[in-house]
């Protein structure tokens, strides 16, 4: 769950400085580390997944067409997912919140950096 932790924090990032290239792979890993969470621990009610696919296809739907609002209402969205999992598992400890500005990993550059770019 620490590399969910960091795929939804640099997700964030690369959505708000508008790189979708970069958001669209965070998804892919994201999507894949929620994926395996799931088999992970076996217990984990069909629900709190399926709670969580609404807004991943809303988040790939976003950053397809680069719609900066749907971006964030969706990852919202998915941020109370995690929630809602944590605390089904008695883990509601263990809070997720979308990432203030203040607090990016310092050691990655999130602008996009020449290349493509669809926008
Ligand atoms: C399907 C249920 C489920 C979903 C959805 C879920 N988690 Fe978790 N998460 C868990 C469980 C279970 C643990 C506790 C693992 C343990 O105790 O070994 C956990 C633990 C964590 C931890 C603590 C890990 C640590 O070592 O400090 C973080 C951080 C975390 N989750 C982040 C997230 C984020 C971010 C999301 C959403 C993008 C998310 N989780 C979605 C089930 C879920």
């Amino acid at each position: 769950m620490s590399a969910a932790q960091l795929q939804h924090l640099k997700l964030w990032f690369a959505g708000r400085a508008k790189n979708w290239d970069l958001a669209a792979y965070e998804l892919r890993q994201l999507t894949d580390s929620l994926a395996e969470a799931a088999v992970f621990y076996p217990g984990i009610p069909v629900s709190n997944i399926t709670t969580m696919k609404e807004p991943l296809l809303a988040i790939a739907d976003a950053v397809q067409v680069g719609d900066e609002r749907k971006f964030a209402a969706s990852v919202r969205a998915l941020t109370d997912g995690c929630n809602t999992c944590h605390t089904s598992l008695e883990r509601s400890f263990i809070f997720i919140r979308v990432p203030t500005d203040q607090q990016p990993p310092a050691n990655q550059v999130f602008a996009p950096i020449g290349g493509t770019q669809k926008k």
